[in-house]
């Protein structure tokens, strides 16, 4: 979808399909004003005979209206004046969208940027228009024979911005929202395929395809590089499958060459069955997304590189599948990680710590200005936080801020848990240097201060995205969360090093 940003007269555009607000109690938004006037009260007519009341999931679709030249209007309810906020801005996109992709119309105009939202710029409205609407549109349809039929997308999607010296605001905004969006996309897709096709040895292709597009260095190390690095606890959960294991680093050098890099970690779990301590059955074809942090880390990358953000990253991914094969970890088995500290694994489903303590230890060696990693981690996330907020616990808490802060800006939310060391005691192990569960209190914060053991010499913070990587249920699939909040992170640290 080819999307622009234009000013002016909402009556003066020849689209086929322009959209404007209509408040709750018939209030029409100014844009709706002006079209009314152009057209006579042709709005305001419609609107007093009770055929759309301005509530929000209402719409109405209208046809030749007199005085104005384009070919539709399309009126969507925005609710009350005083609780439009971001939420019911999205909303109210996404119903646009849907409504002029439903019928198949190709060419859209929106006139919502003007409308008020509650601590939100313009800039704010123009990227998240441009977000919602992809969202709306986005299908997986790469494992089916035909393609579903269902809603076509516009050809184009026009943002109309209120005034002529904003244009060039609404155009920043937009590029960082289509590269957001880009970024959004490819991390869903990775999500979205299934285990049996995005293997580790495929994570580490599609990781070459994007360095290749996008100039990005990259070193896939396979099972003897990883051995001779030490990594013994991700090389545990590794031998459990058939599937070999890969650590791939990508670098984005856009930086000034003497600044030490942003590096991000991302868990690549490509499915996680539990290995011996299995996982139940139900839902367990979920598991296929346990590499949503790996895939949030290469879509966080092609948005920053689309965006030519001047920054060093650094993305480093473990990845291999956790399986219950003759080889696989037991309880109660001692692996030896990179940093020489030994690990009791009581239970092999706690795995994403395993793989990522060794990543940890890496990027000691890139001498990182701090370190991110981004993991489903665990199921007590998704009980403490659900699905609306991301699960962030850091050892430096000016860094946390940051993130907290990128998440809200982004719409892409993080919430902070704490990680101090009196959570680390339930990780005591009688038989090595620590245990890797520390029983179900605190699940999440416990998994954060294992990891923090392996992150005591940089500013660190962990992000447990298990509750906002995917939607269960109807619409089960990927949602590309955080790439948004790391794309800003990352624009507000290229803009102050
Ligand atoms: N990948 C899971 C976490 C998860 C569970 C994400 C459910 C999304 C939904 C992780 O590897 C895991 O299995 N964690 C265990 C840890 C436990 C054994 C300490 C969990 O959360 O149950
Ligand atoms: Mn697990
Ligand atoms: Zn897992």
């Amino acid at each position: 979808m080819e999307i622009g940003i234009k000013s002016g007269s909402p009556e003066k555009q020849r689209s086929a399909c322009v959209v404007v607000g209509v408040f709750d109690h018939r209030k029409l938004s100014f844009a709706a004003e002006i079209l009314d006037h152009a057209a006579g009260g042709y709005l305001s007519d419609i609107l007093r005979r009770g055929d759309m009341d301005g509530k929000p999931g209402s719409s109405l679709l209208l046809h030749n209206v007199p005085g104005v030249l384009c070919e539709r209007i399309l009126l969507v309810g925005l609710g009350k004046e005083r609780e439009f906020r971001d939420r019911q801005y999205r909303e109210a996109v996404q119903l646009s969208i849907r409504q002029v992709a439903d019928i198949g119309i190709g060419e859209i105009t929106l006139y919502l940027s003007e409308i008020a939202v509650k601590k939100r710029d313009l800039a704010w409205k123009v990227e998240q228009a441009i977000l919602a609407a992809e969202e709306t549109l986005y299908r997986f349809d790469q494992m089916k024979s035909k393609p579903d039929e269902a809603r076509k997308a516009p050809r184009k999607l026009t943002l109309a911005v209120p005034r002529r010296s904003e244009l060039a605001l609404g155009e920043t905004a937009a590029a960082r929202g289509k590269a957001i969006a880009a970024g959004v996309r490819l991390a869903k897709d990775l999500g979205n395929l299934p285990g049996n096709v995005c293997t580790p040895t495929y994570l580490a292709e599609q990781a070459g395809v994007l360095a290749k597009e996008h100039g990005l260095g990259i070193q896939v190390l396979e099972r003897s590089e990883i051995e001779r690095l030490g990594m013994g606890s991700f090389l545990s959960v590794a031998k459990g499958s058939d599937e070999p294991p890969r650590f791939i680093v990508l670098e984005y050098p856009g930086g000034d060459r003497k600044q030490k890099p942003v590096v991000l970690v991302g868990k690549g779990i490509t499915f996680d069955s539990g290995g011996i301590s299995i996982k139940p059955a139900p839902d367990m074809d979920e598991m296929k997304y346990d590499m949503c942090g790996a895939a949030s880390v290469l879509g966080a990358l092609r948005a920053v590189a689309e965006l030519k953000l001047a920054i060093n990253i650094v993305g480093l991914i473990p990845t291999c599948e956790n399986m219950p094969n003759g080889r696989a970890n037991k309880p109660g088995d001692v692996v030896t990680s990179m940093s020489g500290q030994t690990i009791e694994v009581l239970n092999t489903d706690a795995e994403g710590r395993l793989i990522l303590c060794d990543a940890l230890t890496y990027a000691e060696r890139l001498d990182p200005a701090c370190v991110v990693d981004i993991a489903t981690l665990t199921g007590a996330c998704v009980i403490a936080l659900g699905h609306v907020a991301t699960g962030l616990l850091a050892n430096d808490d000016g860094l946390a801020r940051e993130l907290l802060h990128a998440g809200d800006e982004a719409y892409d939310r993080c919430w902070q848990l704490p990680l101090w060391d009196d959570y680390a005691e339930q990780l005591k192990s009688n038989f090595a240097d620590m245990a890797n569960i520390g029983g179900r209190p605190g699940g999440t914060i416990t998994a954060a201060a294992f990891l923090g053991k392996f992150a005591r010499k940089y500013d660190w913070a962990h992000l447990d995205i298990a509750g906002t990587a995917w939607k269960s249920g109807k619409d089960k699939g990927g949602t590309g969360r955080p790439v948004p909040l790391l794309v800003h992170f990352l624009a507000k640290r290229a803009e102050n090093p």
